[in-house]
């Protein structure tokens, strides 16, 4: 059966679950919020997203600091109990499975035994409906280098799989004046020292021209080639191999039409 607008397609994703700690009214509070995203480098921004139905969303306009724990798999059973109990309920500070420690910059407690630990102060609360987004600048971290795995939301609580295996190039390309433009992705595990392939072909798939190019510093292909006209005016399509992977193909022509 298709999928609709009504299906819970929320739960198809995945999110690394967190543990949003806040400190209003004189009362320690922990809501589990897999609705946790990282959403802006520099600086450095979280999100969490807060149902109105909530203690803490009840709250939120006092919310000018709190913490955010992304959880290890290990924190499954804390994760379900502060997303089970609501502060309406219970003191869930009061459980002996919550540790808190405190914190260097803010005046809300951190939770450690995650994959990290966020102090945040807040930075804007996006009011959606039913939800409040509460972006966050994360103003200090605690956490090793060595983490260990996360604890992955996809609708039941999972820890993370295995590493997926990639077998195939893929390409595409561009035509601007200055010659065909080629971008192509490989499998992060060929050595980097492993050229990219090119070969330009014509309609028949006979080779028009053939060329190596190293991999950029991210592991990618990305080339300009410059060819007679007519040679250019040949290709039609690009393949790119690299070390026995399988090769990637791409069209040329339609680019190069449009632009005509
Ligand atoms: C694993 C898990 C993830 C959850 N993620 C969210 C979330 O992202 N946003 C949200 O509003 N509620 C989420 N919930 C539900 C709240 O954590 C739950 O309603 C909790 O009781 C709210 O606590 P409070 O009323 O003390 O604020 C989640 C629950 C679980 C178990």
């Amino acid at each position: 059966m298709d999928l609709t607008l009504s299906d819970p397609l929320w739960k198809r994703g995945t999110s690394t679950v967190g543990l949003l700690v806040t400190h209003v009214d004189r009362r320690l509070n922990v809501m589990s919020a897999e609705w946790s995203y990282f959403v802006a480098k520099d600086p450095m921004m979280v999100a969490v997203l807060i149902h109105e139905s909530n203690w803490t969303a009840e709250r939120v306009a006092h919310v000018d600091e709190f913490t955010l724990t992304f959880c290890s798999q290990s924190q499954a059973h804390i994760a379900d109990f502060c997303g089970s109990f609501s502060a309406h309920d219970l003191d869930k500070g009061s459980s002996d499975a919550l540790q808190f420690l405190e914190s260097d910059s803010v005046s809300v407690p951190w939770i450690p035994g995650g994959v990290m630990a966020l102090e945040c102060t807040t930075h804007q609360r996006v009011a959606l409906p039913h939800y409040t987004m509460v972006i966050g600048n994360v103003v200090g971290v605690h956490g090793k280098q060595e983490s260990p795995p996360p604890l992955v939301k996809h609708d039941a609580m999972f820890a993370l799989g295995e590493r997926v295996p990639r077998s195939s190039v893929v390409v595409g390309t561009h035509w601007p004046d200055e010659g065909i433009l080629i971008g192509a992705v490989a499998s992060p595990e060929v050595s980097s020292d492993k050229p990219y392939d090119v070969s330009l072909i014509d309609e028949e798939n006979s080779l028009l021209h053939q060329t190596s190019a190293e991999a950029n510093e991210y592991g990618d292909l990305e080339i300009a080639i410059r060819l007679p006209e007519e040679v250019a005016s040949r290709v039609r399509r690009v393949c790119v191999s690299r070390d026995g992977l399988e090769p990637g193909f791409a069209s040329v022509s339609k680019q190069r039409n449009r632009r005509h």
